[in-house]
This record gives structure tokens, C-alpha cells and sequence, in this order.
């Protein structure tokens, strides 16, 4: 219908007749003059409508309304002296309108479009309207990008790109599955894959060498800013390879996708270990752009005069004393703040947060009494404090200690603003424990398909894996591994995970009767497609870059799912409803 989109026309114009089509973004009425900003998919040029150039187009003009949809010829004519719009690609250009066409009307809109204020539920349930704004526009056009980029450095690496089903067995990833019914097989279930990881390996041993997918994946979990119940993974899978040759692969992919964007980005990531990202940053995820790091005062504070502190010190490898120093922190933050800031980790289990301030006249706060002069200049070294410093102590077991210190740490940086905007930090996090114990039940951090290092051990917690984790910005991006090839030590790993014969021949029979029958070494890894877009558009939550998102309460508001269905159905599938799911 249209000669041009709005963003092709320019000063080149001027003279041309030019045909565009859009929505109406606003209509002003200059009694006589109608004039009216219509917007394409991404730009916006401005009709003008005159009664002494056309009465029929400005008569028609007259009924227009936002968001009618309109097709308008006429004249490209520069814009008067002082009227141009230098925030529009079209701003020195308008079109006298020849000819317009109402082609089709529009309710008034139950939302401004452009107000970030708005209700995000009303925003959901008209979210195809949200998507005409140019935010959305601009987001879903990156992801296009990205994802075009994503398939053609793979494919020039060699990767074959496959589909992989999605009514399937559970694939355990460690959240609940979505089931769905069989009609067929009344009373059984296939399960959405919460990621193609067991096909993934199959393919493997298929033979394919290098598979990649851009795949959907449904996980039953609770949901935050960065997780939706069904979301996209680049996943990617290798055969004949070690961990440096998937490591190269997903640097080689994560540095053209953020080109191809307009992202600067280095080619090759810092790398750290699990236990030194829990132990500096208490998390395995750390966030690189600002430093903050903890340091460990264990051994000095048993030699102190308090028996709780020097208690918790007598056993180093359960319990951890952790120092936190916050440069200028004693200038930065009051006495009131920084008493303030223990009700912050008791809401993470901490007993309490000491603290100690960097005077001109030396280290002052509670805990000092409890120090020799000596020990007091041994916390100044070690956490290399200069006057106007804070530095903040977590003290007791720790996973807990690292856990809120880490949550701290994250607090504080946000308090003091000093997380840069527009930069990001990669970083690897290697070497993830193979198991951790939950309530005396054992799971595999990862997932149970991991290559151990080795399975000599006398904690089973300090069993080391072949996998990691890539993180940007303080997100895990993505995560993966090395996989175990070999049949028996599949067995031994479901056997370690408290998984008997049966369950493990019930659930992955398929998988270890596939390893008996030549399957070759193999590793890969998976990133967060809405993730990395969320991060590159700076989105706060990851429902802007999906395009028709659910709730927090896993609700599409838009299509109203998850609904009930009627007797007939449920029948038909053997199923009966035995009373109302209580509603989250
Ligand atoms: P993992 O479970 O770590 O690994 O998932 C890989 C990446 O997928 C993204 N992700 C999510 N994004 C949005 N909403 C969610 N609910 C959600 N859950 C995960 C994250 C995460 O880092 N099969 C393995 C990969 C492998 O070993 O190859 C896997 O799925 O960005």
C-alpha cells in the first residue's frame, strides 16, 4: 500500500509524491490546519492536512482519532523556518496530504502508550498495543538481530541446527515440569522439556558432531524479574571436544552477537573459580563492574577475646568470618545506617553485622575492645583499610555468611550507586561443585549428566565438576559442561544422587542404554536468549523482551491462559478435576 516507510523519507523527497501508512501517534487541530504524526513501525513523518489544498482529505482528517489506521499520499514539502523537529529522522520534511484513507478506526486507548507509569497488568492484557511503541519496536528488533547473528556464526563454525520435540519425557534441570496429558495413553503424561538436554546428548551419539537450537523451554518455577516459565536457550552441543574448545565456541558467539548489536565487547572473558567467586563476592554469579570484594579474617578474629567470634573461628572449614570493606564507607554512611544495615542480612539469617569505622585516630566501633593492638593493625592490613573506610563482618556457618554477605555486598553497590550503566563485564565461573547437600539429600548443582573431575572423595560436597557458568553483569547468562560419556559412571552418579536402579532405568533408561553403544566425548552449553537481550536493551524486566509474556503468576493476561476446559475435554484425556487448585 505504501511507497516508502516513514524512516526512508528525507529532503531527497521535497516534490515527490510519497505514499505512507501507519497508526495516527497524536492529531492536532490548528482551526483550518489539521495536523497529524503518523507512525510506522519505527518512525514517525507529519501530515498536514489543508482544507485549501484538498477539502476531501482534510474533511476525512477531521474524523481521525490516535491509532486509526491510515494510508495518505501526498507531496513531500520542507518544513517552515523554526518548525523542523530535530528529534525525528523525517524532522525537516511533512507531507501536504493528497490523499487519505481511513483504514480502519480505533477505540480511545486503554492506556497512554508512551507512559512507563502504567499499570503493567493493563499493559499485558493489551500487550499487542504496548508492542507498537517504539521501546518494543527497537527491543524486538535487536533480539531479531541477535538471534539472526546467533545461527550464522554457528553455522560457520559447522554446527548443524536441529529441532529437538516438545511433548517429551522430564529433562531434570531442578525445577517442576508442565505436563501434558495423553488422550491416546489415558493416564500418561508427556512432559515440555525444561531444556533439550538429553536429545542434546543423543544427538551426540548420533553422530552430529555440533548441533545447535534455538529452543523454547517450559520450567514450573518460582518466577522473578529474569525468569519466565517458558523462555529461549542457544543450545549448543559438542562432540570430541574439552572444556576449552566449548569455552571458544561460546566466546566466539557471545563477541559476534554483541557486535553484530553495536555492542563493544572483548573476545576472550576473565575467568574465576566457584569457590573464589563464593568466597570474594559470596555468590557465583558475581558482578564484575564494581570491585567490593570480601576478605577472610577467620584467624585473627580466634585469637580474639570474645568466645563467640573465636568460637565460630575454632572450626574453619564449617564457618566463615568475612570482612567486607567499603572504601570511604565511614564518610559515605552514618552510625544510624550502618547499625541500620543488620536488619538488611537478619532477613537472610545472619545473627548479627559487625562493624568497624577507619578514624584518623585509628579503628573504632564495638568489636575493637575484644582485639590486641596487634590484631587490630592485622584487620587494618588485611582488609588494607585507609582512614574514612568502613568495613562490615558476617560471622558463622558458611553458606549462610557467604550467602548474606554476598547479598550485602550487592545492597550496598546498589545504595551507593557505583554499578556502572552501559558496560559489560563477562566473567567465567569454573570449576562448580559436582553435588550439594540440601537437607541431607544430595543434588548435582548442575545437572547429573556433568563429568566429575574425579569421584575420590571424603566430602562429597568438595567433589569437583567439569562445568561453568558464564555471567554477565551479576545474571548467569548461561551454563554448561563436559558430560559424562560412559555408562557406569552415569550409574554411579544417578547412584550418588540417591537415585536407585529402577527410578534411573524408569527416567533415563534411554540415555544409559545410548552410552553403551559407542557415544564419544562430548560437552556443550546453553545461554539465556531473553537474558542477554534484556541485558543488552538494559530492560529491568525480562517480559519487555518476550513478546507475549506471562505474570509473575505465570498468567497470559492477554489470552487469559491458564483457563479451565470443559468436561468433554478433560474426559477425553481421563482426566477428572477433584477440586479447585488453590490459586497462587
Ligand atoms: P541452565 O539450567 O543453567 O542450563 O539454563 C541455561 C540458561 O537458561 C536461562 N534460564 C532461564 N531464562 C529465563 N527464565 C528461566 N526460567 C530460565 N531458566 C534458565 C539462564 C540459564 O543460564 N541444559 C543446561 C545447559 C547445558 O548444560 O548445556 C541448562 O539448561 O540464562
Amino acid at each position: 500500500m505504501r511507497t516508502h516507510y516513514c524512516a526512508e523519507v528525507n529532503e531527497e523527497h521535497i516534490g515527490q509524491e510519497v505514499t505512507v501508512a501507519g497508526w495516527v501517534s497524536s492529531r492536532r487541530d490548528h482551526g483550518g490546519l489539521i495536523f497529524i504524526d503518523l507512525r510506522d513501525k519505527d518512525q514517525v513523518i507529519q501530515l498536514v492536512c489543508d482544507p485549501a489544498d484538498n477539502v476531501d482529505a482534510h474533511k476525512i482528517a477531521e474524523e481521525v482519532r490516535d491509532q486509526f489506521v491510515l494510508v495518505a499520499t501526498g507531496k513531500m514539502r520542507a518544513r517552515g523556518e523554526g518548525l523542523e523537529n530535530p528529534k525525528l529522522k523525517t524532522g525537516k520534511v511533512e507531507m501536504v496530504v493528497d490523499k487519505l484513507v481511513i483504514e480502519n478506526r480505533s477505540k480511545p486507548m486503554p492506556f497512554e502508550l508512551n507512559d512507563e507509569k502504567v499499570n503493567e497488568e493493563i499493559k499485558l492484557k493489551y500487550r499487542y498495543l504496548e508492542l507498537r511503541t517504539q521501546k518494543s519496536y527497537d527491543i524486538f528488533k535487536l533480539r531479531s538481530k541477535a538471534t539472526i547473528a546467533t545461527r550464522n556464526v554457528l553455522d560457520e563454525l559447522g554446527f548443524l541446527e536441529v529441532e529437538t520435540p516438545i511433548i517429551t519425557k522430564s529433562t531434570p534441570e531442578g525445577a517442576r515440569d508442565y505436563l501434558v496429558p495423553s488422550r491416546v495413553h489415558g493416564g500418561e503424561f508427556y512432559a515440555l522439556p525444561q531444556s533439550p538436554q538429553l536429545f542434546k546428548q543423543l544427538l551426540m551419539v548420533g553422530g552430529f558432531d555440533k548441533y545447535f537450537q534455538i529452543a523454547k523451554c517450559f520450567r514450573d518455577e518460582d518466577l522473578r524479574a529474569d525468569r519466565q516459565p517458558e523462555f529461549t536457550q542457544i543450545d549448543v552441543e559438542m562432540s570430541f571436544c574439552d572444556q576449552e574448545d566449548v569455552i571458544a565456541v561460546a566466546e566466539k558467539l557471545l563477541h559476534d552477537v554483541f557486535t553484530k548489536c553495536g555492542f563493544d565487547v572483548p573476545s576472550k572473558f576473565n575467568r574465576m573459580t566457584h569457590s573464589e567467586a563464593m568466597e570474594k563476592y559470596g555468590s557465583d554469579k558475581p558482578d564484575m563492574r564494581y570491585d567490593l570484594q570480601m576478605v577472610d579474617v577467620i584467624d585473627i578474629f580466634e585469637r580474639c577475646d570474645n568466645e563467640i567470634f573465636s568460637g565460630i573461628a575454632k572450626t574453619p572449614k564449617k564457618n566463615r568470618i568475612k570482612a567486607l570493606k567499603v572504601p570511604k564507607g565511614d564518610e559515605i554512611f552514618s552510625k544510624r545506617q550502618m547499625k541500620g544495615f543488620e536488619e538488611y542480612v537478619r532477613k537472610f539469617g545472619a545473627s548479627g553485622l559487625g562493624y568497624f569505622q577507619m578514624k584518623e585516630d585509628g579503628l573504632k566501633g564495638p568489636l575493637t575492645k575484644f582485639f590486641t593492638e596487634d590484631d587490630i593493625q592485622a584487620i587494618i592490613d588485611r582488609c588494607e583499610l585507609e582512614v574514612g573506610d568502613a568495613v562490615f563482618f558476617g560471622a558463622g556457618d558458611k553458606k549462610l555468611v557467604l550467602d548474606y554477605m554476598g547479598r550485602f555486598r550487592i545492597y550496598l553497590a546498589e545504595l551507593m550507586e557505583i554499578i556502572p550503566k552501559d558496560t559489560f563485564e563477562f566473567l567465567w565461573v569454573m570449576d562448580f561443585p559436582m553435588f550439594e547437600v540440601e537437607e541431607g539429600k544430595v543434588k548435582a548443582l548442575h545437572h547429573p549428566f556433568t563429568q566429575p573431575k574425579s569421584l575420590d572423595y571424603e566430602d562429597i560436597e568438595d567433589i569437583e565438576s567439569i562445568a561453568y557458568d558464564i555471567v554477565l553483569n551479576g545474571t548467569e547468562l548461561g551454563g554448561g559442561s563436559i558430560r559424562i560419556h560412559k555408562e557406569e559412571m552415569q550409574a554411579e552418579i544417578f547412584k550418588l544422587l540417591g537415585i536407585d536402579e529402577e527410578e534411573a532405568q524408569d527416567k533415563f533408561g534411554f540415555l544409559l542404554e545410548a552410552l553403551k553403544f559407542g557415544a564419544p566425548p562430548h560437552g556443550g552449553f546453553a545461554l539465556g536468549l531473553d537474558r542477554l537481550i534484556m541485558i543488552m536493551t538494559g530492560s529491568s524486566s525480562i517480559r519487555e523482551v518476550i513478546a507475549f509474556p506471562k505474570t509473575q503468576k505465570a498468567q497470559c493476561l492477554l489470552t487469559q491462559a491458564p483457563s479451565e476446559v470443559d468436561a468433554e475435554q478433560l474426559k477425553e484425556l481421563s482426566l477428572r478435576i477433584r477440586q479447585q487448585a488453590p490459586t497462587a
